[in-house]
């Protein structure tokens, strides 16, 4: 790891102590311009919804998409400006409930629908509202099961078969048709890629109808190990970009290209800060406990995700040494609170020179979907986020009060 980065880390640790989110600007700027190609980068919020974040996506021209009442206010309050006329906010989400239909309707937000209900709920608050229509084609892909979301398994999107039905009910509701979505997965499968396209533009086909737009969804992948490969985004680009230019065939207009990108943007440029605690040995191996658990980083106990681990001393120096097989787990009363896991939830050993208690435990590339899924089980408060950026470390989030947590529960009432 670059020593100016073990240097944030340790200086944040002695600010706000641990656990703590570390994460880097440079490489969210790098990320944005390299799908700058698209005619809109439309940034995931779910991946990272820090509104810090958010504002320094926005300075850079990228848009944003919402997926609750209170990501649509995180918008708002880093800057982004609704609107009908404005592309700023989009609302994606399976359902939509009263609350959030009335804020939408209220400030103009276009709705990506994924569901017939969905489309007649937004008709019935509005006729004319601007809908998207998010589409599953019949297949997705992931690097996880759980994180594929198209196919019969996938509760997401318009099931194909529904498309012409939802249309109708567009019409039907005088609604105003902006474009057509398809996200089938996080974690892209290049085998799959031509294989959208084609499903897009028979449904722009189906559609029969000038589109304002086309969304490719997310799901761009990134590295999480050493060596591994970048996704090749210019040839993804072209594929996309071709797409369009035959759905601007088709339709006898122009269409803007937008991509959806979260993990992509962020999620090499954040670490989570942890500090060890107890370094104890269990038959021939190690366990090294630190004071971050899945409350924290729920990626490894959910999904088997593998996130690169290193130990650095209080001064600042990497661990080094001989190597032991060792896992790195956390404080919470429960056996799967271990970062080092396999798919299928196994407990694996990785060979690392074993750190002392005191030392600092850095988990790489934890920028997306780190935080953002974070709980409070074992009345844990949520970690503080810093910012490092040009040299300087900004608090972007302090860490939650346990006040904050306990005062909920006082004074409730009867129903
Ligand atoms: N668009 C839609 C409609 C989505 O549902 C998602 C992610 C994205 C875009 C952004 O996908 P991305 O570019 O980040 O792959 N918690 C899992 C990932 C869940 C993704 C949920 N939807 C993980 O930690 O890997």
């Amino acid at each position: 790891m670059r020593p100016d980065l073990i240097q944030a880390a340790l200086k944040s640790a002695q600010g706000v102590g641990t656990p703590l989110w570390l994460y880097e600007a440079e490489p969210i700027r790098q990320r944005v311009a390299q799908v700058s190609a698209f005619d809109c980068v439309r940034y995931a919020q779910k991946a990272n919804s820090n509104t810090h974040i958010l504002r320094l996506l926005r300075a850079m021209g990228v848009m944003v998409d919402a997926v609750s009442l209170g990501e649509i206010e995180r918008a708002l309050r880093a800057g982004y400006e609704p609107g009908t006329d404005r592309n700023e906010i989009v609302f994606t989400a399976d359902i939509i409930d009263e609350a959030t239909l009335a804020r939408v309707v209220e400030l103009g937000i276009p709705v990506n629908c994924g569901s017939p209900d969905m489309v007649r709920q937004v008709g019935h608050a509005k006729r004319g509202h601007p809908v998207w229509l998010r589409l599953n084609p019949g297949f997705g892909h992931g690097h996880n099961r759980k994180t594929n979301t198209g196919g019969p398994s996938s509760k997401h999107g318009i099931w194909h078969e529904e498309f012409e039905d939802s249309l109708r009910l567009v019409d039907e509701f005088g609604l105003t048709l902006v474009g057509l979505h398809m996200h089938i997965g996080s974690g892209v499968d290049y085998g799959h890629l031509h294989r959208v396209c084609d499903s897009m533009l028979d449904m722009v086909r189906r559609a029969n109808r000038p589109l304002e737009a086309i969304s490719a969804g997310g799901g761009l992948s990134v590295p999480y190990r050493d060596g591994e490969p970048e996704i090749d985004i210019a040839e993804y680009h072209a594929a996309w970009n071709e797409t369009r230019r035959e759905a601007e065939r088709i339709t006898g207009g122009p269409i803007r290209l937008e991509l959806e990108p979260g993990r992509y943007l962020v999620g090499n440029a954040g670490l989570l800060v942890a500090e060890v605690r107890a370094v104890k040995q269990v038959a021939d191996k190690h366990f090294v406990l630190i004071d971050a658990g899945f409350s924290d980083l729920a990626r490894p106990i959910i999904y088997g995700s593998h996130h690169d681990i290193c130990f650095v001393t209080p001064s600042g120096v990497p661990v080094a040494g001989p190597t032991h097989p060792l896992a790195v787990a956390g404080p919470l009363c429960e056996s799967g609170d271990v970062f080092t896991q396999k798919d299928g939830g196994y407990v694996e050993f990785r060979d690392l020179p074993l750190p002392a208690v005191g030392d600092l435990a850095i988990l790489r590339d934890t920028g997306a979907y780190g935080a953002a899924m974070s709980s409070n089980y074992n009345t844990r408060p949520l970690a503080p986020e810093v910012m490092l950026d040009g040299g300087a470390l900004t608090l972007i989030r302090k860490r939650q009060p346990l006040e904050q947590l306990l005062d909920l529960e006082e004074g409730g009432g009867t129903l």
